[in-house]
């Protein structure tokens, strides 16, 4: 597998990490039992800042390429493409929740539940698209000049929470989830 694949790939696997976190929390609101916020939070602001802001936008680079090169009407590509415009908005909507039960905003369990559940969802479900179909699309399609033209266009950016370098904002956290 051609190495941005690989590095996606393993983002997805760091990422699942995250939502198995998060699906335990979950079922602990379901059931009505306490639920560790702040830990949410911080996941949920990972989220924001890593595969919102760095891993969909550098899929965006390859998927692009593949359209401008390859197939142009690809529907899967065209709509995990739209997915990433949206799930930002999801998470900042989430964190808006987690953020207000945090400071004690009275809030229904149940509207925490039905973002967290929805959330996770949508996330799960564009990872298995992205894994089941468009990934092994691309490593078909794709020669070694084809990556070498999109490694040009991008840039390394190391994972905050699961990178070799563990930023301070995100080591309790990790500690967490590993
Ligand atoms: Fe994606
Ligand atoms: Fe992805």
């Amino acid at each position: 597998m051609a190495a941005i694949l690989d590095k996606l790939h393993n983002d997805h696997i760091n990422f699942s990490k995250l939502l198995v976190f998060l699906e335990q929390q979950l079922a602990l609101l379901k059931d009505c039992e306490s639920c560790d916020l702040n830990t949410m939070v911080e996941a949920i602001e990972y989220m924001k800042n890593y595969p919102d802001l760095i891993h969909h936008p550098l899929e965006n680079v390859v998927f692009q390429y593949y359209l401008d090169h390859y197939d142009s009407k690809n529907n899967d590509v065209l709509e995990v493409m739209e997915e990433h415009e949206e799930m930002p908005l999801l998470t900042n909507k989430l964190l808006e929740i987690l953020r207000s039960v945090l400071a004690d905003v009275p809030q229904e369990r149940s509207v925490l539940c039905d973002s967290l559940s929805a959330y996770l969802s949508v996330q799960k479900e564009h990872m298995n698209i992205e894994e089941a179909k468009i990934y092994p699309q691309l490593s078909s399609a794709f020669n070694d000049q084809d990556w070498k033209n999109i490694d040009s266009e991008l840039t390394d950016v190391e994972d905050p929470l699961f990178g070799r370098q563990v930023e301070q904002s995100y080591q309790r956290l990790r500690l967490h989830i590993l």
